[in-house]
């Protein structure tokens, strides 16, 4: 079969079909040549005809079903893939075609798994609902901070961080990324302090508190550590996915701990960032929720990260579409947030999503628990509609976090 016999653009895709949305640039060829080339190279063809191809084997050929300017959709037979391995279904999808040199670029915009193979995966155990009931929060948006210096603080002094956070009304506490266990900051020792300090201020506030503890490391490192977390009292842990990979992803929600499972996308923009090449955060988003993550982060479009306000919306989507019945996963929004961002973000986030704050937080004058309380206080006057400038002339906390940052639309 040659490139152009993948292109069939009256096939009518069957229910049990992968759907791939590629944008599809070719180098020197025609896009119906190279999209075909597409199809060829993720599912049964190569650059030359070949003497081994079988009658049955032409049955699972990809179909390239519809062409438009650049945009190209093909649809994968199912029994092209190992139905509950993600890692194979990649490896074909998204795999060798985007280095194809007659392609200029290449980027999966979108997906579309058909319930046959979704049900192979657990998805979200607790989702929004579930952590909603968790945190007994209904209405408002979660508020979580970042320890910030996101590296170097030692253990004592990122537990009382973490406890300054809460008190001051965070409802969640978070490590870095990239704080796992090192020698300043060991991980056994930290999760047992600040989990310490998580039934302080509980006790303090009467309200519920969670630690998201970074597990992120080696797969069988990784499921010791969210055990340890569990076996301490923890609700939650944290995992780096894309720098962990799906299958550890997969082996994680598979172990099925009772532990929120929140999702970090560190190097997400390595593959999302070019509009022409690569994979879409969307992608990332749909299969990071079939394989069962309870919040993933999807970017701000007010903050600091590079995203659109479409693109943030597309992954919010993905993370809230219905999907052959899966949970929601819990949206968060991180990265450059600071209290007079509130009113914008809430305004294009509605009210289920977690806002995470770093800086924004640890940045305030006079220190994390003013910084958590004038982050209280912008969700709460956003919520009640009243204008920030004026809710900060009775909540001075906020008033001072305002000279400092801006509010800005
Ligand atoms: C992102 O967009 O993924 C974030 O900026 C990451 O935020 P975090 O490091 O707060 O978790
Ligand atoms: C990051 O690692 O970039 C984040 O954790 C977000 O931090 P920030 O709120 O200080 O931007
Ligand atoms: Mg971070």
């Amino acid at each position: 079969m040659k490139y152009i016999d993948f292109v069939n653009l009256k096939y009518k895709p069957e229910e049990t079909d992968i759907i791939c949305k590629f944008y599809v640039e070719p180098e020197d060829a025609s896009i119906k040549e190279i999209a075909g080339g597409v199809a060829a190279e993720s599912s049964i063809g190569t650059w030359t005809e070949l003497t081994t191809i079988k009658h049955y084997v032409k049955k699972l050929a990809a179909h390239v079903f519809s062409i438009k300017g650049n945009d190209v959709k093909i649809a994968y037979p199912i029994e092209l893939f190992e139905e509950e391995n993600m890692p194979n279904i990649l490896s074909s999808i998204a795999g060798n075609v985007f280095g194809l040199k007659t392609l200029k670029n290449l980027r999966l915009n979108d997906i579309y798994f058909p319930p046959q193979l979704i049900k192979n995966f657990k998805g979200p155990k607790y989702g929004i609902e579930g952590i909603r009931k968790l945190l007994k929060v209904n209405a408002r948006p979660l508020v979580g901070t970042i320890i910030k210096p996101k590296l170097g603080l030692k253990t004592t002094d990122h537990a009382e961080v973490a406890y300054e956070a809460w008190l001051g009304g965070c409802d969640i506490v978070k490590d870095d990324e990239n704080l796992s266990n090192q020698r300043f900051n060991p991980f056994e020792d930290r999760v047992i302090k600040t989990l310490e300090s998580r039934d302080k201020a509980e006790e303090e506030t009467g309200e519920r508190k969670v630690y998201m503890a970074n597990v992120t490391a080696e797969t069988k490192k990784m499921l010791k550590r969210a055990e340890f977390v569990l076996n301490h009292g923890g609700e939650y842990i944290m995992v780096d996915i894309l720098t962990c990979g799906f299958s550890a992803l997969q082996t994680l929600c598979e172990e099925d701990f009772d532990l929120v499972i929140h999702a970090h996308r560190a190097g997400h923009a390595a593959f999302t960032k070019d509009p022409k090449h690569g994979i879409s955060m969307q992608v990332i988003a749909k299969i990071a929720r079939i394989i069962g993550v309870d919040q993933l982060h999807v970017g701000t479009g007010v903050g600091k990260m590079f995203e659109t306000r479409k693109e943030v919306s597309e992954n919010i989507e993905a993370l809230k579409e219905e999907m052959n019945g899966l949970k929601r996963t819990f949206p968060v929004a991180s990265g450059g947030l600071h209290p007079g961002l509130i009113p914008a973000l809430i305004k294009f986030f509605g009210t289920d999503f977690i806002i995470q704050a770093g800086g924004g937080i640890h940045g305030h004058k006079e220190g994390t628990i003013s910084g958590s309380k004038a982050m209280r206080q912008a969700v709460d006057a956003t919520l009640k509609n009243i204008p920030l400038s004026e809710y900060a002339k009775t909540h001075k906390e906020l008033e001072n976090a305002l000279q400092t940052w801006k509010e800005q639309d």
